[in-house]
């Protein structure tokens, strides 16, 4: 933070001290997720669908894109998309992450779908990872297998207040038993947690000063209280953790050119360091290679473990900047001892109290649309 930034926020800090009004703090609060209700309607598509599309819309994606768009031709089938507006060419050109997040958003989708009492069957239908349309999915009607829809609503990503406290055997058992030998768990004293710490600063100091990266991520911020509401997508101070009398000035005085001065590259870089200075672990994901089968079915993996963390007192927060700029890329399954491709880098800590989900979801009647959308 520059030297005028940090005397302006003294200054409002002081006045609000001197003030003496605490609940002033509390409204310092920018808007969230449960301050915007999720439209009940799509033209010609079934309530229920529409239902569980916003479930499907909570899932995790990079940025917070939320980059799916769905198509209902027929009242049993779906095309699930994705529009080149909402890609990261800058930090996923391959559109890897991109796969991922869709993976998390059909597992979303066949959780709810099933808990109303419909089967899904998919079919990968892109050829190459550039492809717009993705997932070709038919449903039909079978017994209903409740789920508590709720772990939906509450999973969230949380970046702060990890605890250094190392996670037990069974919590370890639990997050890795299900994917196999493609999940390993390296606690924070190894020298592979080590090494991921280092490099994460590393390699985020490297993304931050790669100007068309930052400009990027500048386009996804949501800085004002307008801009959340208005695209109810993104990153906001809230997401990002940025809280309090900070939250309130972010909200006040940065915008889109702020994020490319140095002053906040090098404050991002610091607040990466601080995250990695205490946690339990990192849970590394990879996967045998990297067709977009394989990613969605990855994807669809991580999010049935991140959807039953919460009740452990777990919490995730994904640092993929290793993975998307080199050489940290090019060296990280190696470092690890690793084979396999790897997917996600989840710093896995407990925390003592757990966070409400606060990143914004679009609404589905911006996502998706009937027969003649
Ligand atoms: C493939 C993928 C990569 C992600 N990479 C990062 C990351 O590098 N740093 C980060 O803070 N969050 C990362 N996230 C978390 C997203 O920012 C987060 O899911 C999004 O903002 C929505 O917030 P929520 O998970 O709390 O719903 C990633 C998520 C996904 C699915």
């Amino acid at each position: 933070m520059d030297h005028g930034r940090r005397e302006t926020l003294k200054r409002v800090g002081g006045a609000v001290v001197a003030a003496g009004v605490a609940p002033l703090v509390t409204a310092c609060a920018g808007p969230v997720r449960s301050d915007t209700a999720p439209d009940a309607t799509v033209v010609g598509v079934d309530p229920v669908l529409v239902d569980v599309l916003n479930h499907a819309g909570l899932a995790p994606s990079g940025h917070n894109t939320q980059p799916w768009v769905v198509r209902v031709p027929e009242p049993n089938r779906l095309l699930i998309s994705t529009v080149r507006d909402r890609w990261l060419p800058h930090v996923d050109p391959e559109n890897r992450e991109l796969l991922l997040s869709l993976g998390c958003f059909l597992e979303n989708f066949t959780i709810a779908a099933q808990h109303h009492g419909l089967e899904v069957d998919h079919r990968v239908v892109a050829a190459t990872p550039t492809d717009t349309e993705i997932l070709d999915v038919m449903l039909r009607r079978v017994d209903p297998r409740p789920y508590a829809l709720e772990k939906l609503v509450s999973r969230r990503t949380v970046r702060n207040h990890h605890l250094a406290r190392a996670l037990t055997r069974a919590d370890i058992q639990a997050l890795t038993a299900p994917f196999g030998e493609h999940a390993v768990f390296f606690p924070a004293a190894s020298e592979g947690a080590r090494w991921l710490a280092e490099q994460t600063v590393e390699a985020n100091r490297v993304q931050a000063y790669r100007d068309p990266a930052q400009e990027e991520l500048s386009r996804w911020i949501r800085w004002s209280d307008e801009d959340a509401l208005k695209h109810r997508n993104g990153l906001t101070p809230e997401s990002m953790e940025i809280t309090g009398l900070a939250g309130w000035y972010v909200r006040h005085f940065m915008d889109a050119s702020s994020t490319m001065k140095s002053s906040f590259r090098d404050r991002s870089v610091d607040a990466v360091r601080k995250q990695v200075s205490a946690y339990g672990g990192w849970l590394v994901i990879t996967s045998p290679d990297g067709s977009i089968p394989t990613l969605i079915e990855t994807g669809r993996q991580v999010e049935r473990m991140w959807l039953g963390i919460r009740e452990r007192m777990i919490a995730i927060h994904p640092m993929t900047q290793i993975l998307e700029e080199a050489p940290f890329r090019d060296q990280v399954a190696q470092q690890l001892g690793l084979s396999g491709r790897v997917q996600f880098l989840l710093r896995t800590s407990y925390l003592e109290s757990y966070p409400d989900p606060v990143s914004m979801r679009m609404p589905v009647s911006r996502f998706a649309s009937g027969a003649n959308g």
